[in-house]
């Protein structure tokens, strides 16, 4: 355990760049693995949940290189080309990892167990084994589906037709990537739709998918078997990393903050939206597309921030950010209401749960519905002075010390270390703009 300590904090300036995207890493690491020829990755987040991706796909046969200039490259053994691994493979905290890998062994003929750390061992996989298996795989986890899990591939797998009961691009990503070695043409429709990386990253190591608006949703089909070729990708800044220098920013007055080369995928910017309906100012400058993917340079300067009512419509695009959103809400004035949040209860912990937890512990009126949030700004600075349990989740811990920054008095959070998973050198960036975060108990 190592608690971290915020402090109120004067305006934050100066420039920084937050590391590589999460989702794109991974899928830069595994469609690597699964094409034929060299992948050459640049701005790969080498957080711990990404490392894992990497160790998991070279077990399973792929050569996977990191070298000092942080170039990443990938020998992949071309589709349907994986073997079986030696042991466990160990996603560690990382549910994209687990569920993506989940759908590339579908349609392998061979074996493999996942397990990974408390948090992900809690959290549900049904939703993935369950269109897995009418591909043709077996998948034996504990009660509930849980980790670990074992998964038994097909090299046979049938090409399916899917309609995602939940919001969920980890689950359609899944199929995609088991449908790459299944013939035919593997449908996932989606109601509402949800980050589409997957797709961008398929196309771009030129595998055939398409994209149609349907009455039942947005339709992706991809024809199985294709032959991917290895190719460069270079992963943006994770816009779910940017939330928090952003939210520090806007609501540290007198702040002025620049973040280069940020992913801007409409299907991640839900918070920029949210932000600015509460009067954030954001500025997106220099749009540009970058391996498929549209990316910009932000400008971000301290605002007075409004309650604001979130859609739940809006919940897919946003899903990672409503902690940091819920810390905007606590210094705005009036209420901020979020709907449609049930998928908050099963990620890295039940982030509804401890969201309300840690807001009310900091003096925050906040109220807790089964799927919905309502947090009262009063417009003044929260009252802080409290420790947060982080219950292994480094959004709920970068979070909290967000608002540590903005608190009268200091909020300490039990555990800094998963902020490494996606985060790594968080405190560093954060403390390069002239925010205070220490070990806890050394005041700086
Ligand atoms: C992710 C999808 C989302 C998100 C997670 C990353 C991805 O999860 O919360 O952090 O890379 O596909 P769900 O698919 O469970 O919504």
């Amino acid at each position: 355990m190592r608690p971290l300590t915020a402090r109120r904090s004067d305006a934050l300036q100066g420039t920084a760049a937050v590391p590589g995207d999460k989702s794109i890493s991974h899928r830069a690491l595994i469609i690597g693995a699964l094409a034929v020829g060299e992948t050459v990755i640049e701005g790969l987040l080498e957080g711990e949940d990404v490392r894992r991706t990497a160790a998991a796909v070279g077990a399973l046969g792929a050569a996977v290189t990191g070298d000092d200039s942080g170039t990443w490259r990938v020998w992949g053994r071309g589709i349907g080309g994986l073997v079986e691994p030696e042991d466990v493979l160990d996603l560690g905290n990382s549910g994209t990892g687990a569920r993506l890998l989940m759908g590339v062994l579908a349609s392998h003929p061979l074996s493999a167990v996942l397990s990974g750390d408390d948090s992900l061992r809690r959290r549900p996989m049904a939703r993935v084994a369950e269109p897995l298996r009418r591909m043709g795989a077996q998948v034996v986890g504990r009660a509930g589906c849980r980790l670990p899990l074992s998964v038994t591939g097909t090299g046979e797998a049938l090409a399916i037709r899917y309609r995602l009961p939940v919001a969920s691009a980890q689950v359609k990503s899944a199929i995609l990537l088991a449908g790459l070695n299944a013939p035919g043409a593997t449908t996932v429709i989606e109601p509402t739709p949800t980050r589409d990386h997957t797709e961008l990253m398929l196309a771009h190591f030129g595998a055939a998918i398409e994209v149609e608006q349907t009455d039942e949703g947005r339709a992706v089909r991809l024809i199985g078997q294709p032959e991917l070729a290895g190719r460069g990708v270079r992963v943006p800044g994770d816009p779910s990393s940017a939330a928090f220098p952003i939210v520090a920013a806007s609501i540290l007055p007198g702040s002025e903050i620049r973040l280069p080369g940020v992913g801007m995928n409409p299907h991640r910017t839900g918070l920029l939206q949210t932000l600015r309906d509460m009067g954030a100012r954001i500025e997106v400058e220099n749009p540009r597309d970058e391996a498929g993917e549209p990316v910009a340079d932000l400008s971000v300067a301290a605002a007075a921030l409004k309650g604001v009512e979130v859609p739940a419509g809006r919940a897919p695009s946003m899903i990672d950010e409503y902690p940091i959103l819920a810390v905007a809400a606590a210094c705005a004035e009036g209420t901020t209401v979020m709907r449609g949040l049930g998928e908050l209860r099963v990620k890295e912990s039940d982030r509804l749960a401890a969201i309300a937890r840690g807001l009310a512990a900091c003096g925050v009126a906040v109220e807790e519905g089964e799927d919905t949030l309502r947090v009262h700004g009063s417009g003044t600075p929260p009252a802080g002075g409290a420790g947060i349990e982080t219950a292994l989740d480094h959004r709920i811990a970068m979070s909290f010390l967000v608002l540590g920054l903005a608190a009268a008095r200091p909020v300490t959070i039990d555990d800094a270390t998963p902020i490494e998973t996606s985060f790594p050198g968080f405190a560093r960036l954060m403390g390069d703009l002239g925010a205070r975060l220490c070990a806890a108990g050394n005041g700086r």
